[in-house]
Formats: structure tokens, C-alpha cells, sequence
């Protein structure tokens, strides 16, 4: 059995690619559950479609030992709902945008990063148009918390 797991956030530069790198890189650590798991990210908005992630968050990302310069933008489609089974939004924004494009009957999971994070923080706040780089780090600290609760989550499916 595979196991998709999809990254959402608006523009899919700054947040959601943060994520798909950050997990990535614990499914690595964890090279039975990786084999089974795919990864991707997305973004609801198309207006980085193509572009590289934004510099704050390749900067921040590399500071902390995540490499996100191969990454590419790329809108939500309908597609996301077969090829992913848990489809995690950054934001309530994001997750009411994905529930509205979701097709009836969809069977997966459609929540917040977050719930899977041990603080009781529910957004990933969006640090696009945050002055200086203390955003995009906190970003970087929520995204870890959450996925060390989500490799729980899919170590015990799967296990
Ligand atoms: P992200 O951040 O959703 O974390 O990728 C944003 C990036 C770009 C914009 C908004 C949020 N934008 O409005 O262009």
C-alpha cells in the first residue's frame, strides 16, 4: 500500500514547499515508511505557477539543513484528490478552498498541518509579506512539530 501525502498552501513557494522539503527529509530517516509514502506540495493560488520558492525560504531552509532550490510551484487540481490521500492545508483559508474543489465522495483526509503538531497552534502563519526572516523561521518550527506528529500517525497505519 502507498500512501500520498500532499503539502497545501496559497502560492505553494514559501509554506507548503517548506513542508514537502521537512518531510521529506523524516521519511528519510525512517527508510521503511519512506518507500511507502509520496510526497508532493501545492498551492491554491497560480500566481507563482513554475517559480522557484521564494529566496527567504530556500535561505531559511538551508540554515536549517533542507534543500528546497529543485522545487517548482504548481497549482491544486482535481487530480490531487485520487493521487493523495491526505491533503494538509497551511491555513483555514487554504482547507476551506480545498473543501469547496473536493470531489463528493472523497475518502481521504482533509484537515490542517497542524493537528498533527504537539502545540495548539492551528495555522502555519503565511510569511510572504512578513518583514525580516523571524517568519519564515517559525514556519520551519511548526512544520517540524508537525511532521514528527504525522510520521507518528503513518508509522502506526502502516507499521
Ligand atoms: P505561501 O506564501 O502560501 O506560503 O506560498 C505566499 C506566497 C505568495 C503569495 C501569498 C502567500 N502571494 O500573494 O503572491
Amino acid at each position: 500500500m502507498s500512501i500520498g501525502v500532499l503539502f497545501v498552501c496559497l502560492g505553494n513557494i514559501c509554506r507548503s514547499p517548506t513542508a514537502e522539503a521537512v518531510f521529506k527529509k523524516r521519511l528519510a530517516d525512517h527508510a521503511w515508511l519512506g518507500a511507502q509514502v509520496h510526497v508532493d506540495s501545492a498551492g491554491t493560488g497560480a500566481w507563482h505557477v513554475g517559480h522557484s520558492p521564494d529566496p527567504r525560504s530556500i535561505a531559511a531552509a538551508q540554515k536549517r539543513g533542507y534543500d528546497l532550490k529543485s522545487l517548482r510551484a504548481r497549482q491544486t487540481c482535481t487530480e490531487d484528490f485520487s493521487r493523495f490521500d491526505y491533503l494538509l492545508a497551511m491555513d483555514h483559508n487554504n482547507l476551506s478552498h480545498l473543501k469547496q474543489i473536493a470531489p463528493q465522495g472523497f475518502k481521504g483526509q482533509l484537515e490542517l498541518f497542524l493537528r498533527y503538531s504537539a502545540g495548539n497552534q492551528t495555522e502555519v502563519p503565511d510569511p510572504y509579506y512578513q518583514s525580516g526572516d523571524k517568519g519564515f523561521y517559525d514556519v520551519i518550527d511548526l512544520i517540524e512539530s508537525a511532521s514528527e506528529g504525522l510520521i507518528d500517525v503513518l508509522e502506526k497505519r502502516l507499521g
